[in-house]
């Protein structure tokens, strides 16, 4: 797929398909994503792919703990405050894409599907988590999130639909269960992948961006 398509085309999918992703198909993807540049090639990512049964017993998992209500763990601490400047682009966002689902500000039933949605991975076959030794720098985590964009690049390159998600990591002690991980790797981030229900009301939301004039500051050019 031509570069700026493929920029354009991919999208964060909240609703899956009941279709299963093949591991031929997840082996050219992740080949693909590996090719990320890192500090020094240092390549620091430990990656771990979730699908059948062990997805399913994570999802399971995940719903009791939202379901009681468990305070969230997440191995990388989530912000508590952003500047005003910042803060307003994540209330816009949240404010267009409940719009689009057609969720009220009242309807706390359809609010509560919503989040309980994100707790049930999208329904998504796949869950794929990025992992760093607990030794390194935030400079590796610089390097797993180029590694991220890669991934949901090459899934898109691929057929495949992918949904980065800090929710898929609120109860980080299911996951090292479940998947088998050491104690030493911090668990960052979830993407999700498989294929989209693209009729889905989840699906209809495309987030904007503030204008490219905004952010980039061009100087002696
Ligand atoms: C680190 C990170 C965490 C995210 N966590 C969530 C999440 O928990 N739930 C969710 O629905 N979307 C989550 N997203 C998706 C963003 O909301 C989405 O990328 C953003 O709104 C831009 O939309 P787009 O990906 O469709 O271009 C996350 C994205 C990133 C990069």
């Amino acid at each position: 797929m031509e570069a700026t398509k493929l920029f354009s085309e991919r999208h964060t999918i909240r609703k899956y398909l009941n279709k299963p992703v093949s591991k031929e198909l997840l082996i050219k993807v992740l080949t693909d994503a590996v090719r990320a540049p890192s500090w020094a090639n240092s390549q620091p990512w430990e990656i771990y792919v979730a699908a059948g049964e062990k997805i399913e017993a994570l999802r399971l998992a995940y719903l009791k703990s939202f379901q009681n209500h468990e305070a969230h763990t997440q191995d990388l601490p989530t912000p508590k405050e952003w500047p005003e400047y910042i803060d307003s682009r994540l209330k816009k966002s949240f404010a267009e894409s409940f719009k689009s689902m057609g969720i009220v500000r009242d309807d706390d039933k359809a609010r509560y599907q919503n989040w309980k949605n994100n707790y049930e991975f999208f329904g998504a076959p796949v869950a794929v988590f990025l992992c760093l030794d607990t030794t390194l720098s935030d400079w590796s985590l610089f390097d797993l999130g180029l590694f991220a964009n890669s991934l949901m690049l090459a899934a898109k390159a691929h057929g495949l639909d992918s949904a980065p998600a800090a929710s898929s990591v609120s109860y980080p002690h299911h996951i090292r269960k479940v998947l088998d991980i050491p104690e030493n790797q911090k668990i960052i981030v979830g993407i999700m992948v498989g294929y989209a229900d693209v009729e889905h009301p989840y699906n209809q939301y495309i987030s904007s961006r503030v204008p490219m004039e905004e952010v980039v500051h061009f100087r002696g050019i």
